[in-house]
């Protein structure tokens, strides 16, 4: 069963829309920049692989609508189309990787062939969407190893299919395994405050008759507990040089319980999750989304008018908490300033 999160037809950029789901399974149609950057904004399309997807593609629609005078004026617009996706997702480490890369391909084309410059965008951005989904099965084949008969994994948010250009990040693990043979069991995280694990990741598990219980998230410490989850694997939104972890709020608090009960906790993320110009987690700029996502809950108010909110998206994970990290490269663990660096280095593109 194949799921479609993104791809590039007619020079539009098609994605599934994950706020319908797991209601309604329904495709948006971008034929404007500005439609992808609001998209990525109020979460249409979600999860850091697939946002650096939707930017590279973003950028390609945008440059493919500018027809410009001279070429101060298309570096012009270009630049203005990746500035204003980089002001969509802060943490979302991918999102600045593919505006990187699309940058670097931008600057290529126009010093070859500057009349084929938007073509050249238009496929630099389906390349990156396609060696996306090749990443995650590579990454599903190193990490299937960690993965044996009888394991009850415990999974957080939405590292599937839907977060990615397709397969997964986290779930692509353990969709491998499944595909292989291994008899496992997944409890899926419901993961508020907006239900990514609830509404994407229980839908993409139930799709595949992957054998999956939902649990609201506070309920991962008393199942830990009672001998029910031997093994946790989740994505990463950023990940810093000595291997301390952004991903969904409420990862953290898994990490903490996990090393109480002796449980492995393990990250899957690609290379291009890494980022190496970034020390330590305490660097890394945590997005704040609006206090509605918790005073409602899928549009029904569950809170009293005026209270004060606070509502941090991502969370840092020390690198203490955590198993080992992988990755299509290969499998990182500690020192990871070493092993991730030794992996980071096999990246071609920036
Ligand atoms: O706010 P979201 O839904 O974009 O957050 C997504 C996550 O935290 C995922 O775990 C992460 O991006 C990894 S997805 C392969």
């Amino acid at each position: 069963m194949t799921i479609r999160t993104i791809f590039w037809e007619d020079n539009t950029v098609v994605m599934i829309d994950q706020n319908a789901l797991p209601q309604g399974e329904r495709y948006l149609r971008c034929r404007r920049y500005e439609e992808v950057i609001a998209a990525i904004k109020d979460l249409t399309i979600r999860g850091a692989p697939a946002i650096g997807v939707a930017a590279a593609m973003g950028i390609a629609l945008g440059m493919l609508n500018v027809f410009p005078s001279s070429e101060e004026e298309l570096k012009t617009a270009f630049h203005k189309i990746c500035e204003q996706f980089s002001r969509t997702r802060p943490t979302a480490r991918n999102l600045f990787w593919a505006i990187e890369r699309m940058k670097k391909r931008f600057a290529e084309a126009l010093a070859t062939r500057p009349d084929m410059v938007a073509q050249a965008l238009v496929e630099e951005a389906i390349r990156v969407c396609e060696e996306d989904i090749a990443i995650n099965k590579r990454m599903g084949m190193h990490g299937k190893s960690l993965i044996q008969d009888g394991d009850n994994i415990l999974t957080h948010c939405n590292a599937g299919a839907l977060a990615t250009a397709g397969c997964g990040t986290a779930l692509g693990v353990i969709r491998t395994a499944w595909e292989e043979g291994k008899k496992i069991h997944v409890y899926v995280d419901e993961t508020r405050p907006i239900l990514q694990g609830a509404r994407l990741t229980a839908w993409e598990l139930m799709k595949e008759n992957i054998p999956a219980t939902l649990i609201t998230d506070n309920m991962a410490g008393f199942l830990m507990k009672q001998g029910k989850i031997n093994k946790i694997i989740v994505g990463a939104d950023r990940i810093a040089a000595n291997g301390d972890v952004a991903n969904k709020i409420g990862t953290y608090s898994l990490a903490v319980l996990a090393k109480e009960h002796g449980i492995p906790l393990y990250v899957a993320a690609p290379l291009s999750t890494i980022d190496m110009s970034i020390k330590g987690g305490d660097e890394i700029s945590i997005e704040e989304r609006d206090a509605g996502e918790v005073t409602t809950i899928r549009g029904v108010k569950v809170a009293p008018e005026g209270i004060p909110v606070y509502n941090p998206a991502f969370d840092v994970t020390p690198n203490h908490y955590i198993t080992a990290i992988i990755t299509e490269a290969g499998i990182a663990v500690s020192p990871y300033q070493e092993s991730l660096r030794r992996l980071h280095d096999q990246i071609t593109a920036p």
